[in-house]
């Protein structure tokens, strides 16, 4: 059997950066959720495809920390990372930073964790390389991640008898 390939963690970093426009917000003059979101999701498969080099498709996020407000005006930067890898699934964390630069203000607005499912030419999951954290930050960002990972699983198995409900119940 032929060995599984690495790939360091530094190698999926993908950076983003946009100004935030008056359309993007809601009416309290912010960042509408929503859009961020999309945002997050966005940078995220650019840095899962990066990793394994193949099509991935967002099977969950685990959770977006809205920390901020993000006003019109500010420039947002979004770093992704590759933290953890299981067999076919990619765990990517997004940084999210506001800053106002005519002010030289810069803020975290937001965490989030996804995770990415890598697929075959049959869009079947498909093993990923195994991710290789070399800082300090990037073996805590690793290490940290087999426990999120082990929640997930925890959860995805709950999630199957309200999956089987609502699969049951589609006119709910
Ligand atoms: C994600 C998807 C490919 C998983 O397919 P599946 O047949 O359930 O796959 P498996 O049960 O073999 O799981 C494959 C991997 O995905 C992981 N996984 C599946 N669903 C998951 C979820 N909801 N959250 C986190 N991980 C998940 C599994 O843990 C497994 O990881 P591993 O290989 O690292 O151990 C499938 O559910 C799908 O296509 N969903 C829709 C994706 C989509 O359209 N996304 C865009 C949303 S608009």
């Amino acid at each position: 059997m032929s060995e599984r390939s690495k790939k360091s963690m530094s190698a999926s970093r993908t950076v983003k950066t946009q100004q935030i426009f008056p359309s993007d917000t809601n009416h309290h003059n912010t960042l509408f959720g929503g859009k961020l979101m999309a945002m997050i999701d966005d940078v995220a498969s650019i840095a899962a495809t990066r990793h394994c080099g193949r099509s991935v498709v967002t099977a969950s996020t685990d959770s977006v920390d809205f920390l901020q407000p993000i006003r019109p005006g500010e420039i947002v930067s979004m770093v992704a990372l590759v933290t953890y890898t299981g067999t076919s699934s990619l765990e990517v964390c997004v940084k999210i930073v506001a800053e106002n630069i005519l002010e030289q203000r810069k803020h975290l607005a937001a965490i989030s964790f996804l995770t990415f499912v890598a697929l075959d030419e049959h869009n079947l999951p498909v093993m990923v390389p195994e991710v290789v954290a070399e800082t300090e930050d990037q073996v805590w960002l690793n290490e940290t991640g087999k426990e999120r990972a082990k929640v997930r699983k925890e959860r995805r198995s709950k999630s199957k008898d309200l999956h089987q409900f609502f699969s049951n119940n589609l006119t709910i």
